[in-house]
Order: C-alpha cells, then structure tokens, then sequence
C-alpha cells in the first residue's frame, strides 16, 4: 500500500482529483468507483469544480459502493440520492449511467448478484474511492466481514449505526441492514484510493495499515491490492507506527509514480 500523509483535507481532494482527471483524460469511458460519506465531499467538490473548467465525465459510468436496505432510493439519505445530489448531478455523467445496488429488490440475493455481474459487465472499476469507517468497515463491510466477499446484505454495527444518526432526524432512523459490494468484489478495482480524515480515523488507519490481514478489520484487506493508496491528513495518520517514512518515501517519489 502507498500511504501518503497530507496536512489536510483540501490538499487530499486536490490530490486524487488529479488522479480520477488524469484516468478521465486517458479514458475518457473510465468507470468510476465512488463511496458516500463525509470524506469524499471534497474531493467531489473539486472534481465539480473542474468540470466547470473543461473536465468531462460525459463517457464515464459509475457505481457505488454500497446502499440502505429499508428507505426508498428517493429518501434524501439513500445513497443513490446523495451520490447524486452530491456529486453527480452535478456533473455531466449521464444518470443513467450512475449505478447504485437496489436496496428495494424483492430478491436480495439476485440482485446482489445482478450487481457485482454489472460491474464486470462494464468492464470492471477503473478507479475505486473508499472512507473507512470507525470501526475499520469499507462500503459497508462490518468486522467480520468474508474478505474474499462478494455483494450482500449486511448488518450494521450500533457503532456504525450510531457515527451515521446524524444524517437521520434519529438513530432510530438509521436502517439496520443494507446491500454493500464485498471486499473480493472492492479488491476487484484495477486502482483503490481510501481517504480518511480527523482523529477518529486514526486507529482504523492504523489497524488497516500496520495492523495484520483481518476480517476484524475489513479495511485491512486493501494489503493484498497490488495498488492501493491510503491518503490521510495529519490526524488521522496520528497512529501510524512508520509516519516518518511515509512521509519520506512520497516525498521522494518521481512525479510519474504519484498515483
Ligand atoms: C459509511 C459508508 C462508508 C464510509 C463510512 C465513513 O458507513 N458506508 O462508505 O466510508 O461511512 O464515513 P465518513 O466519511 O462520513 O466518516
């Protein structure tokens, strides 16, 4: 994994805006992997930014990494509304290229099926972004999750349940269960970036980083990506035993190798 350890959240979003424009530019049909959660906001913003200046999703696709079971896709916390409120609306991707898992299928199992088959369809994820939860969950991939799983259903932590209450009028409000991408189905991504920000990232960091390969902590499974970054501010690197040499070592790298 590449770590790279930067002073704060406008300088992460400007970073892997590059890296998704340079993708965009070569291919312009690249497929998107994009997460909801606070900590892509940036990153999103900047991208949205630079379509005003030229930049063009018009052949992209995209699919999202995960979505609640229990709301409808037109409740303003599902995560096909916010991904699109957020990002692609305002963007010029074609909607009916913005892919999101149906939390509101009859049959579950087929259409966690149906998507991991559309995302190979497409040709697979050129570029998948990823936040980690606090308790180390990727999409949402709770601690325990298969780490050679595919699309399912899964059942929120309280603890995940009560970090996203405040996008709810309540706790109570936060569906329990939901459809996610698995980790095998994450690590199928060609390119992963995981961005995390603030100190209460900072022992999930630690663990997927430095921590040993485990479903304890779904995050750790991005050790077995052959090219993952994990980009962080200062905070939530704060628990990071070998700093200094990430630090270092993306200092000393030639611009060719950033990303
Ligand atoms: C949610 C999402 C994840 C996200 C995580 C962290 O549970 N399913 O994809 O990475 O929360 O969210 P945030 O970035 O708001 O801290």
């Amino acid at each position: 994994m590449e770590v790279i350890v930067l002073p704060d959240a406008d300088r992460i979003a400007t970073l892997v805006a590059d890296a998704y424009a340079r993708r965009v530019h070569a291919n312009p049909a690249t497929v998107l992997g994009l997460a909801t959660g606070s900590s892509p906001l940036k990153i999103y913003r900047e991208l949205i930014r630079r379509c005003s200046d030229g930049l063009s999703f018009g052949s992209a696709s995209a699919f999202l990494l995960d979505e609640y079971i229990g709301i409808p896709r037109s409740h303003e916390q599902s995560y096909y509304s916010v991904i699109r409120s957020e990002f692609t609306d305002q963007i010029d991707i074609s909607a009916d290229r913005v892919f999101s898992p149906n939390g509101e299928a009859d049959d579950i199992p087929a259409e966690s099926e149906r998507y991991d088959r559309a995302i190979a369809d497409a040709g697979g994820v050129d570029i998948q972004l990823l936040g980690i939860g606090t308790d180390g969950h990727v999409g949402f991939n709770e601690p325990g999750s298969s780490l050679a799983s595919r699309t399912r259903i899964k059942t929120l932590t309280e603890q995940t349940r009560d970090d996203n209450a405040r996008f709810f009028s309540s706790i109570n409000d936060v569906p329990r269960h939901v459809l996610t991408q698995g980790l095998g189905t994450i690590l199928e991504a060609r390119k992963v970036i995981l961005v995390a920000m603030g100190a209460g990232k900072a022992e999930a960091v630690a663990a997927a980083v430095e921590g040993p390969l485990s479903a304890f902590c779904p995050a750790s499974v991005l050790q077995l990506h052959p090219n993952a970054a994990v980009i962080v501010d200062e905070a939530a690197g704060s628990a990071l035993e070998m700093v200094d040499y990430y630090k270092n070592s993306y200092f000393h790298k030639p611009d060719w190798q950033k990303l």
